[in-house]
This record gives C-alpha cells, structure tokens and sequence, in this order.
C-alpha cells in the first residue's frame, strides 16, 4: 500500500517525508485555502519536495473548464495528478485527461459505482472517502473492500486510495483489504508509530542500561 499525506503544508511534508515513507501527496481546495501565499507556488514546492503523485483539484464544475484548468496545472511540475470530482462533468474530463495521458485521481467517491464509472472514464485512482462515510453512519471501509473486489473482478488497472482516513486503524484495515494507496494526515501518521509497550520497553532498557 503505498502512503500520500493528505495536506498542502510544506511543513508537515518535510516532517513526514523524513520517517522516510511518504510517496505522494493528495491536495484538495480546502487543504490549499489553507496556506498562505501564491497556490502555484506552494503546489510546486510540494511537489519538489515529493518523489511521487501530487494531487492538486480542479476548481471548475464544468468540463470545458476543467479540462483548462488541469492543462495549466499539469504544467506546474510533472508529478502533477489532476484531481476531479465524479460529477458527470468530471467524468468527462477523466475520460479526456486519459486519452492525452493525463493521470487523475477522481475524488469525492461514495459509492462503488461512481467508482467503476471512473474507472471506465480511465482514471489513475479512485479515491473514496472513508472517515466522511462514517460520519453518516455508513461504513466506509465497506467501501474500500468493494471496490478492491470489483476492480480485481474486472482486472481494472485503476487504483483504490483509500481517502478521509481519521484513525491508525483505518490505515491498518485498508492495508488488509488490500487498498492500493491511502493519503493520511500528518496526526494519523505520527500514531501509527505510537505502542505503549514501545514507551515501556525502552523505558526499561534505558533504566537498566543505567545500572551498569
Ligand atoms: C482526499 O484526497 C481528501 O483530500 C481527504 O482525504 C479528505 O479528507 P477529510 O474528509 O478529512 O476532509
């Protein structure tokens, strides 16, 4: 499985990018609004720090201008992947983006058949949003077992990145069903690596180590 941030701080990427295993970064519109400054700089200098995908989204709900707008972002740095929406118009321009060799990630995703369809349009990944699933009362990790199953079923090079994960064992139930990819926020990534045992552990080999 591999593992995106899921923030457009630079800050936090060096901080993750230093545990030595991030592989890409997803971005969305709120994440940006976020950082101060010029967009296009912070998405390029994200995307010098990143050896992997950076997903950055269109702003555009129609596909004309969607389709503009991932043309300019492309050309940002090339480890750009243009993030779309699985509206009707955004299936469009998936279906566009592919013919020209544009990766996407198409974003947004809730249920199994927005996900097939953008798969269909020939989208790089599908990105359903799990924690947002939850919120509702629904289960979102059914999702992600749903669409590794379909996509397998069907051979579908598509890849299934796990999105809107909230808590370390959401990462550890992707990674077992078997998710391509999930984007993380920095908080989930530095509790993946807390074990009480670890903090006892190596409180005691330090205080006998003492000893000597
Ligand atoms: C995915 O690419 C989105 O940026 C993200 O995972 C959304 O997560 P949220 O539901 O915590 O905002």
């Amino acid at each position: 499985m591999k593992i995106f941030l899921d923030t457009a701080n630079l800050e936090q990427i060096r901080q993750a990018n230093a545990l030595g295993a991030i592989e890409g970064v997803t971005t969305n519109p709120s994440l940006l609004a976020k950082e101060k400054g010029d967009w296009r700089k912070t998405v390029r200098q994200i995307c010098k720090e990143i050896d992997g995908p950076v997903s950055v989204e269109v702003i555009a709900t129609e596909s004309p201008a969607m389709l503009a707008e991932a043309r300019d972002l492309v050309k940002i740095a090339p480890n750009v992947v243009v993030k779309v929406p699985v509206t009707l118009e955004g299936l469009k321009t998936i279906k566009e983006l592919h013919l020209r060799g544009i990766e996407t990630n198409a974003t947004l995703v809730f249920s199994a058949n927005q996900a097939l369809l953008a798969a269909k349009a020939g989208a790089t990944f599908v990105s359903p949003f799990i924690g947002r699933l939850d919120d509702i009362g629904h289960d979102g990790m059914q999702l992600v077992q749903d669409l590794v199953s379909i996509f397998r079923n069907y051979e579908l090079p598509t890849q299934v990145l796990a999105a809107s994960i909230r808590s370390a064992s959401h990462f550890s139930q992707a990674a077992l069903l078997g998710a391509d990819a999930i984007t993380i926020p920095l908080s989930v990534l530095l509790d993946l690596t807390k074990h009480p045992l670890t903090d006892i552990g190596l409180a005691k080999f330090l205080s006998d180590w003492a000893k000597k």
